[in-house]
C-alpha cells in the first residue's frame, strides 16, 4: 500500500555550514493491515520518519508511493487526502489535546467535517463520538464532558487515539505512544493499538526505543533496527529477537532486562558496546563501527549494504554470536 523508497533528511545544524543526516537513505513498505516497528536509541531518526509520513516534514530526497502514486507529485488537494490517512499519535496526549475543550468537543470539531463530507447529519455525530470512545475503551457517559486535565494520562492517549480514529485512517504512527504513560497503564494502550490493528485492519507504525513493546504489538510484523539514519537489520519480529543479527540489534537487545515469555541464556547475551559519542563524526563506512566491539579494518572503510532475503543486515560479519533467545510463545 505504501513504498518509501531511499528517504533522506537533512537538517540545518548547530553551526553555520554544518547539517544534521538525520536520515540517510530508509525504505520500507507498508502493508494493508501490516505492522513495522522502527527501533533504535534517541536520535536515530525514528521521528523524523513518523513525521515525513504523516506529511508533517517534507523529505530531503527520496519518494513515498501510494498505492503505486507518488505523493510528492500530487495535487495538493490528493496529497492532503493521503497524509489525512495517515494519522500520528505521539509521546504526549496532554500536548496533544486542548485543555479548554471537553473530550467531546475534542471529537467533535473532526467529526463534523467528516460528517459534511459524507452528508450524514448531528445524530451520526452523535453517534460516532459513542461509538469511537467504546471502541478506546473508554465509557462515555463518564468521559464525554470531561476536560482532559481530568483524565489518567492513559486516558488522555486513549481520547487522542479516538480523535485519530474519527478521519477513518488507514495507517497509524504510534511514536513513542506510551513512553510518557504510567507504568501500569501501558499494556492497555498497547493491547488497544493492537486490537485496532486485528479489528479495523488499520496498519500500524510502531516507532520505540522498547524492544518489549514492539514485539507486543508487532504479531506477524517487521521490526526495522535503525542507527544514525540508516536501516541496520530489518526482518521478522521473531527474526529480530530471537536471531539478530547485527551487533547494534544484538546490543538493544541485551539491553532490554526481561522479555516475557523469552528465555534469556547467561551473562553471554551481553554485548559490551560503547555508549553513543554525541560528537562522533563518522561519515564513512560502518557507521556503529567506532562502538563496535567486532569491528575490523573493512568496517572503518566500507560502509556494509543492506542485504539478505526478508532478514537483511548491514554489517560485514554478521554472526549470530549470541543466542539471545530460545523460545518464544505464540
Ligand atoms: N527540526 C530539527 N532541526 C534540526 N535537527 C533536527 C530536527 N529534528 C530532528 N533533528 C535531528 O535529527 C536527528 C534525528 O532526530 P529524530 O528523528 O527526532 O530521532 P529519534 O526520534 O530517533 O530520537 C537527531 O540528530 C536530531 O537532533
Ligand atoms: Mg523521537
Amino acid at each position: 500500500m505504501i513504498e518509501v523508497k531511499d528517504l533522506k533528511k537533512t537538517y540545518a545544524g548547530r553551526g553555520s555550514d554544518t547539517v544534521v543526516q538525520a536520515l540517510r537513505g530508509v525504505s520500507f513498505e507498508i502493508q494493508n493491515g501490516g505492522a513495522l516497528s522502527f527501533i533504535g536509541e534517541s536520535g536515530c531518526g525514528k521521528t523524523t520518519v513518523g513525521r515525513i509520513l504523516t506529511g508533517l516534514e517534507t523529505p530531503t530526497a527520496g519518494t513515498i508511493l501510494w498505492n503505486g502514486q507518488d505523493v510528492y507529485k500530487m495535487k495538493a488537494k490528493d496529497k492532503k487526502e493521503v497524509f489525512r490517512k495517515v494519522q500520528l499519535i505521539h509521546q504526549d496526549p496532554y500536548q496533544a489535546l486542548n485543555p479548554a475543550r471537553t473530550i467531546e468537543q475534542a471529537l467533535v470539531d473532526p467529526l463534523k467535517v467528516m460528517a459534511k463530507k459524507k452528508g450524514h447529519d448531528g445524530s451520526w455525530i452523535e453517534s460516532r463520538v459513542t461509538e469511537l470512545l467504546t471502541l478506546v475503551g473508554l465509557d462515555p457517559a463518564t468521559v464525554m464532558y470531561k476536560y482532559p486535565h481530568m483524565l489518567s494520562g492513559g486516558q488522555r492517549q486513549r481520547v487522542v487515539i479516538a480523535r485519530a480514529l474519527t478521519v477513518e485512517p488507514e495507517v497509524l504512527v504510534a511514536d513513542e505512544a506510551v513512553s510518557m504513560i504510567d507504568v501500569s497503564l501501558r499494556l492497555g494502550i498497547l493491547k488497544l493499538l493492537r486490537d485496532l490493528r486485528q479489528n479495523l485492519n488499520i496498519s500500524l507504525l510502531f516507532i520505540t526505543h522498547d524492544v518489549a513493546a514492539a514485539r507486543y504489538v508487532g504479531t506477524n510484523g517487521e521490526i526495522y533496527v535503525i542507527y544514525k539514519g540508516l536501516v541496520a537489520e530489518k526482518a521478522t519480529t521473531d527474526d529480530i529477537i530471537l536471531r539478530p543479527k547485527h551487533p547494534y540489534s544484538q546490543a538493544l537487545l541485551s539491553a532490554v532486562p526481561v522479555l516475557k515469555g523469552i528465555e534469556v541464556p547467561g551473562p553471554e547475551r551481553f554485548i559490551p558496546v560503547k555508549e553513543m559519542d554525541q560528537n562522533d563524526q563518522t561519515d564513512a563506512g560502518c557507521l556503529f563501527a567506532p562502538r563496535c566491539p567486532f569491528a575490523q579494518d573493512v568496517c572503518k572503510a566500507e560502509r556494509p549494504q543492506l542485504t539478505g532475503q526478508g532478514h537483511d543486515f548491514a554489517c560485514h560479519f554478521p554472526v549470530e554470536r549470541h543466542v539471545v533467545a530460545t523460545q518464544v510463545e505464540a
